[in-house]
C-alpha cells in the first residue's frame, strides 16, 4: 500500500483542487476557551502551552498525536492539519487546498531550489521565502493552508541520481548552509520574531537522507553508514544553520537509520545533536516523515511491534507523527510501560507551544499577517521575482559567441520534449501556478518565427520524429534543442540508474548538429546529466542548464538567449563523467579512498565534465584585490578575539573588485574558495568560503565584492567531528577555474572551536 507520502507524490501531478481539509482559529473571546491559559497573552508561549495541554485527558492527547490532529472540542481546540508544503511556492498538500477558479485558485510558482540556489543570490532567497509565507499566510486566513510548511529539504545532494535532488540547494554544505538560513528568515518573518511567526518552516530531513530507491534497496529500511567526521561535517551542518541560526520552528526526521538506528527513533539526533548541542527549544517540535514511525517496525524491523515503535520514537523525541502510528499505538505503549504520559504531554506542549508563536490563539485584529487576502497572492511583484529568480539561476555552461542570438536570427527551429513544457517546468512539490510560459510560446511572444518539433520524447527510442526535426532545422537560422531529464524519471521514490543522456535525445542532437546550423542545447532537469558528447562537438555551440525554472521560465530562457538579459548563475552540483555510476549510492563517504573517486567538487579526485561553480557569461570580467589576506594570521589571538559560537566569527573579509571588461551588462557571482595543507590528510581539493552576486555592472565599469570568511570556514573537522584551525599554508582563489588568488599562513599550534557530540 502506498505510503500518504508516496500517494502524495503519485498526486503531486494533478493540482489539488478538491476541499481537503477545514480550518478555523480558536476563539479565546468567548466559551469554552476564554479564561483558559492558553489564551492568557501576558505568558510565554510555552506556559499558555502547557496551561492547556495539562487539561486534556489521556485519551485527548493520543488523538492529537498524528498531523492531522481532531483538536479538542471540549475545550475550543479547533483541527489542525500540520502537514502543508510549500518547497517553491505554496503547494498541493493534505493541508492546502487550491480552489478550482477564482481566489486561491493559485500561487505564485518560483523555480526549484536546485535553480534558485544556482543563483547565489541570497537576498534574492530572502525575498523569495517571503513572499512565499505572504501566499500561505493569506490561504491560512481563509483556511486553504495550515501554518505550518515541511519545507525546506536541505539534504546534500550527494550523487547525482537521488531522485529528490532537484529540490535541494545543490551539493555543498556551506552553500546549503547559507540558503537555509536566508529561506527560513523569509519564511518566518526573520530570526526568533517577536510577537510572531509568519509561517512555521520545517528542516528536513534529519539526517542523512539522500537515497530513495537503488539497488533493491528502499529509503524507508536504508540503513546510512556515516562516520561521525562525515556527520559533522557534510551531513550535518545545514542543519546547525537552520536549527541554532535561523532557529527553524521544526525538524523532519528522515525514513532512512543513522548507523543502525531509524532516525525518528535515534536519541543521539534527536536529543543529544538537535535539542542538547543545538538548542532546539520546547516551543520547537519534530515531526517523523509520513509513516516513518510505522517504518521503524516496518521497515528497519527494528522493533517486533508497532507499540514499540512509538515508544521508541516518543522516548527519542520525535513529537509528532506524520501518520497514525502514535495515535493508534501509543495507548498499547503506555499500557506496556514504552512510553508515559508526560512524554506525550510534552511532545504536544512544544507543538502548540508553536502555534501560540504563530498568532493561533491571538485576536486577528493585533496581527499583520491575519490582515493578508487573496489581494495578496500572485502580485505584480511576485511574479516578476519568479522571473528574476528563473533568469538568475539559469546557467550558461558552453557557448562559443553564438549567444547571444543575432539580431538577424528571425526563423527558430525549437526542437525536443522540453520545448513546449508546461508543468514540467516546476518540477515536484508543486502548486497550480497562475500561468506557465513555455518556451515555445515566449518564443513566439518574442517575436520569432518558430517552428516546434517534438522530435523525440525524453526517454524514448522512437526516431519517427527526428526527419521533421531535422528539416524544420534546415529551414531555420538557428537551433534550439530542449531537453534533458524531468520529474518523471528523478522522482520521489525513484533514484536515476545513469546519468547520461536518456532515450535517443543524443543521437537527434547529433543529427541537428549536422545540420550546421547554429545550434543551441538546453539541458532541463535537477540532476546532471553527462555532456561530454556535446561539450565535445563543435556543431553544438551553446549549452545552457535550464533546471525546472518555474512559471516563467520558458520566458527566462528565451531572454537569456535573444541577449534581453544575460546569465551568471553557476552550479550547484558536479556535473560527472557517467561512469560515476560505479561507485555505490550507499557509500556514503566523502573522501576518495581505493573504492570511490571522492564525492562531491571538495573531494571528487576524477574530472569533472562540468565543476561546481562552473557557469560563463555574455561579457568577460577582471578581477583584483582590493583588499586581500594578511601574509599571516595567529591561530591563538584569531580564537582568542572571536565572538560564539566561535564557527561564526569572522576570520577576515576580503573585497574584491570586479571590471567588466567587455560591452555586455551582467550579474557576476564571486566565488571565493580555500584550499591549503593544514590539518590531517587527504586536505579536501578546495572548500567555498564564501560567495555574493553583483548585479547589473555595465560594461567597461566595476563593482566590489564584499566576502566575509568565518573561522568555521578556515576550519577542518577531525575524526570525532570537532572543527579546528590547523596551522598551514592557505590559498583563496577567485571563481573556477581560478581568476584570482593569494596565500596566507595560518600559524601557532591547532586550536580546537567546538565539540561534536559523540555517540556512546
Ligand atoms: C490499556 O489498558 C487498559 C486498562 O487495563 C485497557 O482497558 C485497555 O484496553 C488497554 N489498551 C490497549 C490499547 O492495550
Ligand atoms: C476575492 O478576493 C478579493 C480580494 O483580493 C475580494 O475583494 C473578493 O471579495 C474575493 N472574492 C470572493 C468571491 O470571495
Ligand atoms: C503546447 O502546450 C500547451 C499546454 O500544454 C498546449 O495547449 C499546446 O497545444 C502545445 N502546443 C503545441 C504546438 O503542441
Ligand atoms: C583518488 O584517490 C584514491 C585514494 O587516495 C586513489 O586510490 C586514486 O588513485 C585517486 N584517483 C585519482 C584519479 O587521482
Amino acid at each position: 500500500m502506498p505510503s500518504p507520502r508516496q500517494l502524495l507524490g503519485l498526486l503531486s501531478i494533478i493540482p489539488y483542487i478538491s476541499a481537503q481539509f477545514t480550518y478555523s482559529f480558536p476563539d479565546c473571546t468567548s466559551a469554552p476557551l476564554s479564561g483558559n491559559g492558553i489564551c492568557d497573552t501576558t505568558q510565554d508561549a510555552v506556559t499558555r502551552a502547557r496551561a492547556l495541554i495539562e487539561q486534556l485527558t489521556t485519551e485527548e492527547l493520543i488523538a492529537n498525536t498524528g498531523n492531522t490532529s481532531p483538536g479538542v472540542p471540549r475545550l475550543g481546540i479547533p483541527p489542525y492539519q500540520w502537514w502543508s508544503e510549500a518547497l517553491h511556492g505554496v503547494a498541493g498538500s493534505p493541508g492546502v487546498t487550491f480552489t478550482p477558479s477564482g481566489n486561491f485558485s493559485s500561487a505564485t510558482s518560483f523555480p526549484q531550489p536546485i535553480l534558485m540556489s544556482a543563483t547565489f543570490d541570497d537576498p534574492l532567497i530572502k525575498q523569495v521565502a517571503s513572499v512565499i509565507s505572504t501566499e500561505a499566510r493569506a490561504f491560512n486566513n481563509f483556511g486553504k493552508a495550515g501554518l505550518d510548511f515541511f519545507t525546506p529539504n536541505i539534504n546534500g545532494f550527494r550523487d547525482p541520481r537521488w531522485g529528490r535532488g532537484q529540490e535541494t540547494p545543490g551539493e555543498d554544505a556551506y552553500r546549503t548552509s547559507q540558503y537555509v538560513f536566508n529561506l527560513v528568515q523569509g519564511l518566518q518573518g526573520g530570526i526568533d520574531p517577536k510577537p510572531y511567526f509568519k509561517v512555521g518552516a520545517d528542516c528536513k530531513h534529519f539526517a542523512a537522507y539522500d537515497l530513495e530507491n537503488w539497488n533493491g534497496l528502499n529509503r524507508m529500511s536504508y540503513n546510512a553508514i556515516v562516520s561521525t567526521q562525515d556527520l559533522a561535517e557534510y551531513y550535518l551542518p545545514q542543519f546547525q544553520s537552520c536549527v541554532r541560526d535561523a532557529k527553524v520552528a521544526s525538524v523532519m526526521c528522515s525514513y532512512n537509520a543513522v548507523n543502525g538506528v531509524p532516525s525518528c527513533a535515534n536519541g543521539y539526533l534527536l536529543q543529544s545533536i538537535l535539542r542538547d548541542y543545538w538548542g532546539f527549544g520546547e516551543d520547537r517540535w519534530v515531526t517523523s516523515d509520513c509513516d516513518a514511525i510505522d517504518n521503524i517496525m516496518n521497515g528497519h524491523s527494528f522493533t517486533a511491534t508497532l507499540p514499540e515503535a512509538a515508544g521508541v520514537a516518543m522516548n527519542a523525541g520525535t513529537d509528532v507523527d506524520c501518520g497514525s502510528t502514535y495515535p493508534n499505538n501509543l495507548q498499547a505503549a503506555l499500557n506496556q510501560s514504552l512510553a508515559t504520559v508526560a512524554q506525550i504531554q510534552q511532545a504536544l506542549t512544544r507543538q502548540y507551544a508553536s502555534l501560540v508563536r504563530l498568532g493561533y490563539f491571538d485576536p486577528a485584529e493585533i496581527q499583520p499577517y491575519r490582515q493578508l487576502t487573496d489581494a495578496d497572492v500572485n502580485t505584480p511583484q511576485a511574479q516578476q521575482l519568479a522571473y528574476q529568480a528563473a533568469v538568475e539561476g539559469i546557467t550558461l555552461l558552453k557557448n562559443d559567441g553564438t549567444l547571444p542570438l543575432k539580431k538577424s536570427i528571425q526563423k527558430l527551429a525549437l526542437i525536443g520534449p522540453w520545448a513546449n513544457a508546461t508543468n514540467q517546468m516546476q518540477g515536484n512539490y508543486q502548486g497550480t501556478a497562475p500561468f506557465l510560459i513555455s518556451p515555445l510560446a515566449a518564443a513566439v511572444d518574442a517575436g520569432f518565427d518558430v517552428n516546434f518539433q517534438e522530435g523525440t520524447g525524453i526517454s524514448s527510442d522512437d526516431t519517427s520524429g527526428f526527419a521533421a526535426a531535422v528539416a524544420a532545422a534546415q529551414e531555420a537560422d538557428a537551433v534550439i534543442y530542449a531537453g534533458g531529464i524531468d520529474d518523471s524519471i528523478e522522482a520521489e521514490g525513484n533514484d536515476r540508474t545513469l546519468i547520461t543522456w536518456p532515450g535517443n535525445q543524443l543521437n537527434l542532437i547529433s543529427q541537428l548538429a549536422a545540420t550546421n546550423k547554429p545550434l543551441v542545447v538546453v539541458q532541463f532537469g535537477g540532476g546532471q546529466v553527462d555532456d561530454t558528447d556535446i561539450k565535445s562537438n563543435n556543431q553544438v555551440n551553446a549549452i545552457i542548464w535550464g533546471g525546472y525554472p518555474g512559471q516563467s521560465g520558458g520566458k527566462a530562457l528565451v531572454d537569456i538567449i535573444r541577449g534581453a538579459v544575460a546569465p551568471a548563475g553557476r552550479l550547484t552540483t558536479t556535473q560527472y563523467p557517467a561512469s560515476y555510476i560505479s561507485l555505490p549510492m550507499t557509500d556514503m563517504s566523502l573522501r576518495p579512498s581505493a573504492t570511490s573517486p571522492g564525492r562531491t567538487y571538495k573531494w571528487y579526485n576524477g574530472t569533472a565534465i562540468y565543476e561546481f561553480g562552473h557557469g560563463l557569461h555574455y561579457t568577460t570580467f577582471k578581477p583584483s584585490w582590493r583588499s586581500g589576506p594578511s601574509k599571516s594570521y595567529d591561530i591563538a589571538s584569531l580564537v582568542k578575539k572571536a565572538s560564539t559560537p566561535t564557527d561564526l566569527a569572522t576570520f577576515d573579509t576580503f573585497t574584491i573588485d570586479i571590471q567588466n571588461t567587455g560591452h555586455v551588462t551582467s550579474d557576476y557571482v564571486a566565488l571565493l574558495f580555500i584550499s591549503g595543507n593544514g590539518g590531517p590528510t587527504p586536505h579536501p581539493n578546495k572548500q567555498l568560503v564564501a560567495f555574493t552576486r553583483l548585479h547589473n555592472i555595465n560594461g567597461q565599469k566595476k563593482s566590489t565584492a564584499s566576502l566575509p570568511v568565518t573561522l568555521g570556514s578556515i576550519a577542518r573537522t577531525d575524526e570525532n567531528g570537532n572543527l579546528w584551525i590547523y596551522p598551514g599554508t592557505y590559498t583563496l582563489t577567485l571563481d573556477t577555474p581560478g581568476t584570482l588568488s593569494a596565500s596566507f599562513k595560518l600559524e601557532g599550534n591547532a586550536v580546537q572551536i567546538s565539540s561534536f557530540p559523540q555517540n556512546s
